[in-house]
């Protein structure tokens, strides 16, 4: 379970770090932050390139940085934009989302007015392609 008090951390974090985007070509900056099971928190923002297509999302920086940080799981991920109505992580970031997913992950989307709104990543993408499909086990890994 995660508390309220870590929502709203994890809340800050991302709407901290979403200073630090590097977003000069669209001018759309994201934030975001990712609580581990160890109950570590990892932020990570958006960084575009002038080869558009190698441009890295925030959940995805987030994510990259939990799994480096030696997390495997990942229980809650948050992220900050400046839209009225926040919006949920796009389909390619649900895919890399759910690799971390043990079936209760909570996604927080968060606007800079403190509007928010959360769902489970099982809710924003119900049939993952997962190892399952792939007949491994990475719990073996
Ligand atoms: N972006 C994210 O970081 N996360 C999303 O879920 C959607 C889009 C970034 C990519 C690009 O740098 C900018 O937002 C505009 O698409
Ligand atoms: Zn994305």
């Amino acid at each position: 379970m995660i508390t309220l008090k870590q929502q709203q951390e994890l809340v800050r974090r991302a709407t901290r770090i979403r200073r630090k985007a590097y977003a000069p070509y669209s001018g759309y900056r994201v934030g975001a932050a990712a609580l581990g099971a160890s109950g570590r928190i990892y932020a990570g923002v958006n960084i575009e390139s002038a080869a558009y297509t190698t441009t890295g999302h925030a959940e995805m920086m987030a994510l990259a940085a939990g799994v480096a940080g030696g997390e495997r799981e990942l229980l809650t991920l948050s992220l900050v934009t400046d839209n009225a109505l926040p919006p949920f992580p796009c389909a390619i970031c649900r895919q890399g989302m759910a690799e971390f997913d043990r079936g209760k992950m909570i996604v927080i989307a968060a606007n800079l007015s403190g509007k928010t709104r959360a769902t489970t990543l099982r809710r924003l993408y119900p049939h993952p392609f997962g190892s399952r499909q792939l007949g491994i086990d990475p719990a073996k890994y």
